[in-house]
């Protein structure tokens, strides 16, 4: 029998219980068990970046409800601000009631880029180039190691030309390369520097910069879902005008760069959760994904919202997602290990497809609270709890210190110590 995801009360448990029921889920063993709570020993921290001094720790939660291409799934996230995970849990479970998300993604090819200069006549150096095409790509397979063998490596050859730059004409060679199911970046770098001689030979131009580009758009990953009207009712508003309220919230981040960027932030609040967790480039994945929304010249909204003839809400999200599931930190961090265990994604672009559809259900989760009540009552009393733990507050009495300082309108550091005072007595 296939897995659930919608696990009620999944929040109400203890954390032992929950890491129990996901340690099940998953099937981790002892040592991955403990990982969860161990995370990165000091040695194999002090081996991944240098002058090491500490681990830094972060929590990481558990994403329920999702339910993508009619499979179920439980997804870890690390994340340092309050409400997220919770309030893509419940996008989920909104979606869920449409039938889940639909997802798919491109094949895993990367760009490489190596720019030319000195050239004299750039046409002719471009044509130049795009004649010697397979022995590029033959070339660039020689240095290929396991993406190739795994059945990836270069694709094809790209050129751009920029006459008139303040340093001159400028060529620029793409070179398309499959990664397979790594991320990819030291085999697209190993591959264009090994390319950059020949292409200086081929051009008699000047090679500069060899490196990958992270405006990863032959690299997408996209997912759609639907949630019927009745769910998205509240106390005072049906289902029919909160939808509504939402496609207005779409289209002013689709029109308005401001917006935007904060609309794009709430969908990245998901995403960077998950890539973090997984042991992936963050800073790649966010440059990818901003440049991405301004593909057209203006900056605009990564997603699309919309409601069909009966009042249901639609969405959909489409960015590059170059994530790997092999190589980097997702293979060295222990955690990182556990988090792809749990997530038991068998590719890299079902790993991405993932990502997007926690993008979009956070998305949903951000102006569906932004179009109804607003975001900070949710806000506040999860910062309520912050500043109750954070006053030294024993777990049995986070609760009452939260509820007690909600009712008095007086959410602060100083009242959360003095309930600290009063109750333990
Ligand atoms: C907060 O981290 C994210 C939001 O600002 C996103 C949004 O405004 O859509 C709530």
């Amino acid at each position: 029998m296939s897995k659930t995801s919608r696990i009620s009360g999944f929040y109400k448990r203890t954390l032992t219980e929950r890491a129990n029921l996901v340690a099940e889920w998953a099937g981790l063993n002892a040592q991955e068990r403990l990982a969860l709570f161990g995370g990165l020993p000091a040695d194999q921290a002090n081996h991944m970046i240098e002058n090491v001094i500490g681990i830094y720790a972060l929590p990481m939660g558990i994403a329920t409800n999702f339910q993508i291409n009619q499979r179920d799934y439980l997804i870890p996230m690390v994340i340092e601000e309050p409400s997220v995970v919770a309030a893509v849990s419940n996008a989920a479970r909104l979606f869920r009631a449409g039938g889940g998300f639909t997802t798919s993604s491109d094949e895993p090819v990367m760009i490489g880029q190596i720019q030319v200069l000195d050239v004299n006549d750039l046409e002719t150096a471009a044509q130049a180039v795009l004649a010697q095409r397979d022995y590029l790509l033959t070339e660039a397979d020689s240095v290929g190691g396991s993406i190739v063998k795994r059945g990836g490596g270069a694709r094809d050859i790209e050129v751009r030309t920029f006459p008139e730059t303040s340093i001159g004409p400028m060529l620029v060679v793409h070179l398309l390369y499959d990664c397979r199911d790594a991320m990819g970046a030291n085999a697209i770098n190993t591959a264009v520097e090994h390319i950059a001689p020949h292409i200086e030979s081929i051009t008699g131009g000047r090679v500069n910069l060899r490196i990958l580009s992270n405006l990863t758009d032959h690299r997408k990953a996209r997912v759609e879902g639907m949630i019927p009207a009745a769910e998205l009712a509240t106390d005072t508003l049906d289902g029919a005008a909160v939808a509504h309220s939402i496609v207005e919230a779409g289209v002013f981040a689709a029109v308005d760069p401001y917006r935007a960027t904060t609309h794009n932030k709430g969908i990245m609040n998901g995403i960077d959760a998950v890539i973090i967790a997984t042991g992936n480039d963050w800073r790649a994945i966010e440059a990818g994904a901003h440049a991405y929304a301004a593909r057209e010249g203006a900056y605009t909204s990564l997603s699309r919202w919309w409601q069909d003839d009966d009042g249901n809400l639609h969405g959909s999200l489409e960015m590059p997602l170059s994530v790997g599931i092999v190589g980097g930190a997702t293979r060295v961090h222990p955690a990182a290990q556990v988090a792809m265990k749990i997530l038991n994604v068998q590719s890299a672009g079902e790993l991405a497809e993932v990502i997007a559809a926690v993008g979009l259900a956070q998305n949903l989760a951000a102006i569906k609270a932004l179009a109804t009540e607003g975001i900070q009552r949710g806000h506040m009393s999860m910062h309520a709890r912050q500043l109750a733990v954070a006053a030294g507050a024993s777990s049995d009495l986070v609760s009452r210190i939260v509820q007690t300082m909600i009712e008095e309108g007086n959410i602060r550091l100083e009242r959360a110590k003095a309930l600290v005072q009063e109750l333990s007595q």
